[in-house]
């Protein structure tokens, strides 16, 4: 039975792939941003492990939520599921970066920094990342500002720098099966109304993996729904965009990634 950490986990893919592993007798940490949300997570999800509780736009609780996990021990693997979509700009306190962008890449950047490294490390991207800008500029919106902010272009770029991030963990976490997921355009509260996907086929690619139901030797590979390798643009095979993402990180988190 494996330790599987989902972030994220009180609705859409985190909470319903949290509830299957629990039913396949796994030991599951769920994750909220609040007690509130916490107890809504465990009352639907009510053989879970425990639930981590941090608010992933602010730097001091990301941090918080690695130490949660770190304390509990070494996952067999963790899904950096947590993310979001709709909203205005909505500056983080500490850092001046738009809540979306933050959730979205620089908690999972602080996350693969700080966390004991699990055997799977899993990111969760979108297939949006096709429609990113590739120039991977300004990814914090510092220069751009809250005045030409729109949140659907943010966030193909945030997918973007989340996938090559992902790519760069990968070249770095000797040992650990590091890959990205497109879960499927599903009417989660993120994905609306008139999503054409269905939520068991991404949830069955987050399974195989948190399970690690598949070549554990494959690193840097993008997943789709059922369980399909993909191929994400070509561009983020892109060494040098990818440390773009890194440093950028690192700039405004101070943490460094370990190599
Ligand atoms: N749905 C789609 O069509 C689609 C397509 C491609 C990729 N994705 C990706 O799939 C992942 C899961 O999305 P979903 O569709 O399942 O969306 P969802 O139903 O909105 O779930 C998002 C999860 O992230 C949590 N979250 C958001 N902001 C947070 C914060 N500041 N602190 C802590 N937790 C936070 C939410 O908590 P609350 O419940 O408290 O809000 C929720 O548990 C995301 O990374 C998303 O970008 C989704």
């Amino acid at each position: 039975m494996a330790r599987i950490l989902i972030t994220g986990s009180t609705d859409g893919f985190g909470l319903e792939t949290a509830c299957q592993l629990v039913q396949q007798n796994h030991t599951v940490y769920l994750h909220a941003r609040n007690e509130e949300r916490a107890a809504a997570a465990l009352a639907q999800c009510p053989g879970a492990a425990g639930v981590l509780i941090a608010d992933l736009t602010s730097v001091v609780e990301t941090r918080s939520l690695a130490e949660q996990a770190n304390a509990i021990g070494e996952f067999d693997a963790v899904i950096l599921n947590a993310g979001m979509l709709h909203g205005p700009f909505r500056e983080t306190p500490d850092t001046g970066i738009p809540a979306m962008v933050f959730v979205n890449v620089v908690a999972p950047y602080i996350l693969a920094c700080l966390l004991t490294r699990p055997k799977r490390l899993v990111f969760i991207s979108s297939t949006l990342h096709r429609q990113a800008d590739t120039s991977v500029k300004d990814i914090f919106w510092f220069q751009r500002g809250e005045q030409q902010f729109q949140d659907f272009p943010a966030y193909c770029d945030a997918k973007l720098h989340v996938l090559l991030l992902a790519n760069a963990v990968a070249r770095r976490f000797e040992g650990t099966s590091v890959t990205a997921v497109h879960p499927g355009w599903v009417a989660t509260k993120m994905g609306g109304e008139s999503a054409t996907d269905k939520l068991e086929d991404g949830v069955e690619t987050y399974v195989m993996l948190a399970e690690g139901d598949y070549d554990q030797s494959l690193t840097g590979v993008y997943f789709e729904p059922k369980r399909k390798i993909g191929e994400p643009l070509s561009i983020t095979a892109d060494e040098n965009l990818q440390e773009v993402v890194v440093e950028a990180c690192r700039d405004v988190t101070g943490l460094t990634l370990p190599a």
